[in-house]
């Protein structure tokens, strides 16, 4: 460790690495020990105790074509994550991401996940939306492997259990604030603040993994954790580059009204009912062959309208019910005892005799920074669309490979992380040769960064972070919502560009650096700024209607102008860019061919 960084206002610590995983969720965590697993010297920073990562509170599975419970077949899967996706899925990535899925899940069984099991001692799956057999003409397919409802909790626990067996090192609550990248373009590590002590650490590495999740709290009603704030997006809008499909947000339909906890999409695996103020199963109206099984983005758009054609439930018909009242009581205590607890905290329903009460929350964002399969991160450069940025990668939420294109199926997720954590380790033994000298740093690297730390620890402004925020969620919970007008996203761009502009008056009120809670929050506030503004601007550009993209005056998916991906830059001032690129849809192998275009019915 060296410290030849010069400002004077910070103590300065320099490490170096061959790797720097920032982020120590599913995909972070199998991407450390992955890495250190073929021998290079990497450094996983997080800015939470890696069993906090907000994977820990993912639900209902993981899916994978096992065929545990019934026929199926990896190609069925990548079949139905095409047509999931609504086209917008890149085919090449997601014959891989469902190929692979197999032996990731063979994998983390062996590393010790403890899946429930069927009484042949086999991994339990369970039906989730959109999964179906033959190429969507069969019945549901039961594909979702899960550990009872708390599938993330046992995945993050184990995962964490195997990088401590491996010769990683974990620089745990430190919160990265920028990238290192040098004049070439090239990305030479990365710039992070110890919470505890308030010192300043230069993490210099051979490739940087970005695994920071989403940025679900842009939103006031999220199943994400407080700490979703999606930093490494922010760190790559600051650097120049662009995000992918921003305008795709994800929905849950079932968030307990008012709490926004996630009750898993298993419960409605496992035979739960949504019904309407009437008691109707309204789902059999919007989705006659798989119901409540649809995709989410279906289900969020069928509960919406219910709620505003006047059925909803509740004093303000604002809501809807999760039945499982008729659910055998032994399936509750087996397979889903963490959402009749959260149900009786959040929501005070015993599942048993009472319904949940529901409302679409946001969950996921399919949007991220653009990659390739092997989790490079690509861009648009001299007219190559699928330009690498030298030692810069992002797996998990945080990326946008794209798998899940304009909408995600559930159980979708903890795939991507072990299935792409893996690859990125695997792509970085094959391409950095471990103990390569470090290019020298250009003498002002961290000034930018360190500036912008100094310039927001004494911010003097008016507005305290807090009311920000809280204005940039009402704006993003209001005009990007599961339906969207023309009208409702200008006016959501105009006041989500004031607030973004409101963020040169915030008031931060601890001028410490020590476990400076006020400070960080304000960092998080930015990182969500940029990619609120992003996001909305995304959605306003998209004239069409595509996956969890609802436009009301654009219904229809419109393949000739816009099966393409979005690509969207902001400058410090907060001005916008937008450009494209294509939708990958060829196959790597020969084994699928690539699913053409059709209307998407279930
Ligand atoms: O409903 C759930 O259990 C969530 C799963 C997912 O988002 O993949």
């Amino acid at each position: 460790m060296t410290t030849p960084h010069t400002n004077s206002a910070y103590k300065i610590t320099e490490h170096q690495y061959d790797m720097v995983v920032v982020g120590a969720g599913g995909a972070g965590l199998r991407a450390t020990f992955g890495l250190a697993a073929k021998g290079l010297q990497t450094a996983c920073i997080s800015k939470v105790f890696p069993t906090r990562s907000h994977t820990v509170a993912a639900q209902g599975g993981i899916s994978a074509a096992l065929a545990n419970m019934g026929e199926d077949d990896w190609r069925y899967h990548f079949f139905d994550t095409v047509k999931g996706s609504d086209w917008l899925g890149d085919q090449d990535a997601i014959e891989y991401m469902c190929r692979e899925a197999i032996p990731a899940i063979i994998e983390l069984e062996h590393y010790g996940v403890p899946f429930s099991r069927t009484e042949e001692g086999k991994i339990y799956q369970r039906p989730f939306g959109g999964m179906t057999t033959r190429y969507g003409e069969g019945p549901p397919a039961q594909r979702t492997c899960a550990a009872a409802d708390r599938t993330g909790h046992a995945i993050l626990h184990t995962l964490y259990q195997q990088s401590l067996a491996h010769d990683a090192r974990f620089f745990i609550e430190y919160f990265a604030l920028d990238l290192i990248m040098d004049e070439e373009g090239v990305c030479r590590g990365v710039i992070a603040l110890d919470m505890a002590e308030g010192t300043i650490h230069v993490f210099r590495a051979h490739g940087v993994v970005l695994a920071t999740g989403g940025y679900g709290r842009a939103y006031f009603s999220a199943t994400s954790a407080h700490t979703c704030t999606g930093d490494g997006g922010g760190m790559a809008l600051r650097a120049g580059l662009p995000l992918q499909d921003m305008e795709f947000v994800q929905f849950h339909p079932t968030g307990i009204y008012g709490a926004g906890c996630l009750i898993t999409e298993g419960v409605r695996g496992e035979g739960g009912i949504l019904r309407n103020a009437q008691g109707e199963r309204f789902m059999e109206r919007y989705a006659p062959s798989v119901k409540d099984l649809a995709p989410r983005d279906m289900v969020s758009r069928s509960m919406t309208i219910e709620i505003r054609e006047g059925r909803g439930v509740g004093p303000n018909k604002d809501h809807i019910h999760l039945d499982l009242t008729h659910l055998d009581p032994k399936v509750i205590h087996e397979r889903l005892p963490g959402i009749a607890e959260t149900a009786k905290i959040f929501a005070g329903v015993d599942v048993e005799k009472q319904p949940i009460p529901v409302l679409p929350t946001v969950h996921y964002n399919m949007g991220g920074l653009q990659t390739n399969y092997h989790g490079e991160v690509v861009t648009l450069k001299d007219g190559n669309p699928d330009a690498v940025v030298p030692g810069l990668y992002s797996i998990g939420e945080a990326a946008c490979v794209s798998v899940h294109g304009a909408n995600r199926l559930g159980s979708n997720s903890l795939l991507d992380l072990v299935v792409f954590g893996r690859a990125v380790a695997n792509r970085c033994a094959e391409t950095i040769k471990p103990g390569q000298p470090h290019k020298r740093l250009a003498s002002d690297a961290l000034d930018r960064s360190l500036a912008n730390l100094d310039k927001l620890r004494h911010a003097k402004g008016g507005t305290p972070t807090a009311d920000i925020r809280l204005n940039m969620q009402r704006i993003m919970q209001n005009d990007a919502a599961v339906f969207r007008t023309g009208e409702t996203l200008r006016q959501g761009v105009e006041k989500i560009r004031a607030a973004h502009d409101s963020f040169a008056d915030v008031k931060v009120s601890d001028r410490s650096l020590v476990w400076n809670s006020d400070l960080i929050e304000t960092l998080e506030l930015q990182n969500l700024l940029a990619q609120a503004v992003v996001t909305m601007v995304s959605a306003e550009n998209r004239k069409e209607s595509r996956g969890a993209h609802a436009r009301e005056d654009f219904p229809e998916r419109d393949d000739a102008e816009w099966m393409k991906h979005t690509l969207c830059w902001i400058d410090d001032q907060g001005k916008t860019r937008i450009d494209y690129r294509p939708v990958h849809l060829n196959t790597q192998t020969d084994a699928v061919q690539p699913i053409p275009p059709k209307a998407r019915k279930y």
